[in-house]
């Protein structure tokens, strides 16, 4: 059973002339709000069985002023990549906040400064999804490579008309050179699959080396030294400053005129207008894309007319395994996190 220290129990709010206190239960309990409905339930279930739990009641990420509301005095927050945790976020909430935990490994949306200024712990969940972004990685790379999405598409309305020796050819893996952006957890999965088809070389960017390059003997280059010569480039890089835009005008000048650009990590590390502007003008071979700025993406988006462009709804991590073991891993973040022990993946 978890009990709240007194500065928690004695924190409320005041409305309307009427005490609300938000972060206390009769059974004092801790108070934790989750921000869908439809979080996996493995992990909603670990939460209710010691915790009271609030959870918005859609399948679709809570509206901003009803997060605000609802934050007011809990001890901790299951949130996704969809809610801004930031210093609004954090000052709604209050002092009885104790841990914001996301089920995702990317953490663009969290303040991570001011939780830390605060004393708000955070979790998140690397490791669990690897094999299921990896795995949607390599589906993108070849869906895109060699048209599966055009070819259905053409299948199913009359452009089958007979086998022919150059229609809906795209280039193969094998015999060709990728560069991976991005060599941590994701990237270095990434590289062990397609090295299973027998791709000449495998090229990463990366801050630093990684000893993980011998398994599959990528070679840690430059940034312009991966665009270059790569016959596939793929962005498993986290969105930080440092990779903001990075696959901009110039970027895509440097790619081969028969590159295809695979991205599973964030939108915001293309500069998206330059993207398509390479895709339209031929500039590069075709793009795969799970993620996109903003999401979802706009239907009239051009990313969406064009043929050489495949667009997945951010969809990297959804095997059924992977989504169940986050949502439990969030849950146990945010329960070690309220009794003040090690979390089994905090950000620090
Ligand atoms: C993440 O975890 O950051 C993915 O983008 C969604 O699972």
């Amino acid at each position: 059973m978890f009990y709240r220290s007194i500065l928690t129990t004695t924190s409320g709010l005041f409305r309307g002339g009427i005490a609300i206190v938000r972060n206390m239960s009769a059974k004092g309990r801790y108070q934790i709000y989750v921000t869908r409905s439809d979080m996996p339930e493995s992990g909603v279930q670990l939460l209710k069985d010691q915790c009271d739990v609030n959870l918005w009641n859609q399948p679709s990420p809570v509206p901003r002023a009803e997060l605000l509301k609802e934050v007011a005095g809990v001890n901790g927050i299951y949130c996704s990549l969809t809610d801004k945790i930031d210093t609004e976020l954090l000052d709604a909430a209050g002092p009885s906040l104790k841990v914001v935990a996301t089920i995702s490994v990317g953490h663009d949306h969290i303040d991570v400064a001011e939780c830390k200024k605060r004393g708000v712990r955070i979790g998140y969940t690397p490791d669990v999804l690897t094999d299921a972004t990896a795995e949607l990685t390599l589906a993108l790379l070849l869906a895109t490579s060699r048209r599966v999405p055009e070819a259905i598409h053409e299948a199913k309305t009359g452009g089958w008309v007979s086998w022919a020796p150059t229609w809906m050819t795209g280039p193969g893996l094998a015999g060709a050179t990728v560069g991976i952006v991005g060599f941590g957890r994701i990237g270095q999965a990434v590289a062990r699959r397609v090295k299973a088809f027998n791709t000449e070389r495998i090229i990463y960017f990366n801050r630093s080396h990684r000893p993980e390059e011998k398994e599959t003997g990528a070679v840690k280059v430059s940034f312009d030294e991966l665009l270059t010569p790569s016959d596939f480039v793929i962005c498993c890089a986290a969105l930080v400053p440092e990779t903001k835009e990075i696959f901009n005008k110039e970027a895509f000048e440097k790619m081969k005129d028969t590159a295809i650009f695979v991205n599973t990590s964030r939108g915001g590390t293309v500069d998206q207008d330059a993207l398509i502007e390479a895709l339209k003008t031929h500039k590069i071979r075709a793009a795969g894309l799970d993620v996109t700025s903003p999401e979802p993406l706009p239907l009239d988006n051009p990313l969406f007319k064009l043929s050489n462009c495949v667009v997945l709804p951010h969809i990297g991590s959804a095997t059924i395994e992977a989504r169940n073991t986050m949502s439990e891993l969030t849950a146990r973040n945010i329960l070690a996190a309220l009794h003040g022990t090690d979390m089994p993946a905090e950000l620090k």
